[in-house]
């Protein structure tokens, strides 16, 4: 029996070392250790073999088997090893690969990044509101009348329940004093709408930037303060900034604001660039009459509001004579920017 097993050791591993693919490896694992395979058979004569060498047959026993088994398991191996290394025969793994084209944020993206960090270090929260909003929030609660140009079916995209995309960002300072009380100091970045021809310097869905900052005794100087530092911030600290009497329907006093541009080769001029004022006393009341209690007591808070165009601000910042570029999507105009 001794002697039937080694010779079996012998046969296998001489025949496992000449393989060379895996059909023939299969074959003969199968002829060895399968079910009816040449160890299996021999290993039923254990029955037979008289108590006194048992052990000794069956340490012999396991001992053919390891060795078949790790042959096996070897040429595994090697088979494998020699199917990589054909593999890579035409190829040099150690070659830098092809470059991928790299992305790059949009530049309405850097300049919005710019103007929320500053505005974030100045003590202003982010805060946001829904794009299809309501006739109250957009219009109604900041004080704008039921005639005002800017409700006007030809002004505006309402849907047939109501509901209108935002025109501006100022819908975010209701939403917001509807859930905060004062002290309340935030911004709102995000889209509007309007049913504007598209052209060099309008957009039907533009990008502005929302300001509101409301506490006990805010003044018109916090207000000028506030965006004359933040526009020196953005610009460069010799950036001129001029505040010009205007009107809006939820601001009083209500400014625009203006930089003065100094393009290379022209002339210096004023460009404007947002719109300000103090909260109407009328916006905290119609505010204070949603909530129902006297958060917004015109007589105990005052507040200023801002806002600005994010496309306008990257006009000025880049220097793109046309806001079509922002939104073409031409990769020969977007990579000066990555
Ligand atoms: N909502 C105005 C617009 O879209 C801009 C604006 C003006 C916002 C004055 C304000 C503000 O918060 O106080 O033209």
């Amino acid at each position: 029996m001794l002697a039937e097993l080694e010779s079996i050791k012998t046969e296998a591993l001489a025949e496992i070392e000449g393989i060379t693919d895996d059909t023939s490896l299969e074959a003969a694992r199968v002829g060895y250790l399968g079910k009816k395979g040449k160890l299996t058979a021999a290993s039923a004569g254990m029955r037979d073999v008289p108590k006194e060498q048992k052990k000794d047959v069956g340490q012999k026993l396991n001992e053919v088997r390891t060795a078949i088994t790790g042959a096996l398991d070897e040429k595994v191996a090697t088979l494998t090893a020699a199917r990589d290394a054909k593999r890579f025969d035409s190829v040099d793994p150690t070659l830098p690969s092809r470059p991928l084209p790299k992305g790059g944020l949009h530049p309405l993206t850097h300049v919005l990044d710019e103007a929320v960090g500053i505005l974030r270090r100045m003590g202003f929260a982010l805060a946001e509101g829904p794009e299809i909003e309501t006739e109250w929030h957009c219009f109604d609660a900041l004080n704008t009348p039921e005639d005002h140009p800017a409700r006007n079916e030809r002004d505006t995209f309402y849907f047939e329940n109501g509901k209108l995309l935002r025109t501006h960002t100022s819908s975010v300072q209701i939403r917001t004093m509807e859930k905060l009380v004062p002290p309340v100091r935030i911004i709102a970045p995000g889209s509007a709408f309007r049913r504007d021809e598209i052209d060099a310097t309008h957009l039907s869905a533009f990008h502005q930037l929302e300001g509101l900052y409301v506490d006990k005794g805010v003044t018109l100087a916090d207000l000028k303060g506030a965006l004359e530092y933040f526009f020196r911030e953005l610009f460069g600290s010799k950036t001129e900034v001029r505040f010009r009497p205007h009107f809006f329907p939820f601001t009083e006093p209500s400014f625009e604001v203006d930089l003065k541009l100094h393009a290379t080769g022209k002339a210096a001029k004023w460009i404007e660039i947002a719109g300000c004022g103090m909260v109407d006393p009328a916006v905290f009341t119609e505010v204070g009459g949603k909530r129902g209690d006297a958060a917004y007591d015109p007589s105990e808070i005052s507040g200023f509001a801002f806002g600005m165009g994010i496309d306008r601000l990257a006009m000025i910042m880049y220097g793109i004579p046309d806001l079509r570029l922002l939104i073409e999507n031409d990769v020969r105009f977007l990579e000066q920017f990555s």
